[in-house]
C-alpha cells in the first residue's frame, strides 16, 4: 500500500475576495510518485504549488502533511532556474543544503554525478547551458533530505532533449522521493504516475 504524504483538504483561494482561482481543491499525494498538474494559464496552477509549498495562506482548507518543518522539507524547482547569479553553482546548492540542516559535500557530488554536471559546479550560472542549470536547480531541491520537490514548469525553458534528460533524473530520484509537477509539457506525461487536470480552479480529471 502506498503512503500517504499530503492530504489537501478543501483548498480555496481568491486574491479579490471576489473571484475564486481555487475551488475546493482535494487531493492525496503519496510517497514517491511523480504527479503532473495540467492546466490553461490561468487555471490556479502555481497558486495551488504556492500554497503547497507554503509560500502562501490560502482563504480556506487546510493541507496536513506526514513530515517537518515543511519550508525545510520542500524543494522548489522553477522555470527560469532561479539561480542566484552572484554564486557558483555548488554554492547555490550548498547554501539550500545547510539551510535544511546538512553539511554533507558527499551528498552534492553524489547528485552533481547522476545528474552529469560534477564538472560545472564551480562555475558561475551566467557559464553553463540551460540544461545543466536546470540538473543544478533540481540538485538544490533535493538535497538536504527534501520530502516533496515542487516544481514550476521546469521544463519550460528546455529543448526536447534536456526536457526528456531532466524527466529520466526525475524518475529515478523519485524511488526516494515526491514530485509534483505543474505544466504544460506532453512531452512530461510520459514520465509521470498520475496526471491531474485543473481548470478555472477545479480539478476536472485525475488518469
Ligand atoms: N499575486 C496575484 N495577485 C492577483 N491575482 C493573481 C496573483 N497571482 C495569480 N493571480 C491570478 O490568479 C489566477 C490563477 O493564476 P496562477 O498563476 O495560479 O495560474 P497558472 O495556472 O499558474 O497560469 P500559468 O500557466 O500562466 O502560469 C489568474 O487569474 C491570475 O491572474
Ligand atoms: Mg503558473
Amino acid at each position: 500500500m502506498k503512503n500517504k504524504l499530503i492530504k489537501i483538504n478543501g483548498i480555496s483561494h481568491t486574491y479579490d475576495e471576489k473571484n475564486y482561482v481555487l475551488k475546493n481543491i482535494n487531493l492525496e499525494i503519496y510517497e514517491n510518485e511523480i504527479i503532473a498538474l495540467f492546466g490553461p494559464s490561468g487555471s490556479g496552477k502555481s497558486t495551488l504549488l504556492h500554497i503547497m509549498g507554503n509560500l502562501m495562506k490560502p482563504v480556506s482548507g487546510n493541507i496536513e502533511y506526514q513530515y517537518k518543518p515543511i519550508n525545510l522539507k520542500t524543494g522548489f524547482i522553477f522555470q527560469s532556474f532561479n539561480m542566484i547569479k552572484e554564486l557558483t553553482l555548488y554554492e547555490n546548492i550548498k547554501i539550500a543544503q545547510l539551510k535544511r540542516g546538512y553539511d554533507e559535500d558527499n551528498e552534492i557530488y553524489v547528485f552533481a554525478e547522476r545528474t552529469g554536471v560534477s564538472e560545472y559546479l564551480g562555475k558561475y550560472p551566467s557559464e553553463v547551458s540551460t540544461g545543466q542549470l536546470q540538473r543544478a536547480a533540481l540538485i538544490r531541491a533535493v538535497v538536504g533530505k527534501t520530502e516533496t520537490v515542487l516544481c514550476d514548469e521546469p521544463t519550460g525553458a528546455l529543448d526536447t532533449e534536456n526536457k526528456i534528460n531532466l524527466m529520466k533524473i526525475i524518475s529515478e530520484l523519485s524511488s526516494e522521493r515526491t514530485f509534483f509537477i505543474v505544466s504544460h509539457d506532453n512531452i512530461i506525461k510520459d514520465y509521470c504516475d498520475r496526471v491531474i487536470m485543473i481548470k478555472d480552479g477545479e480539478i476536472t480529471q485525475e488518469v
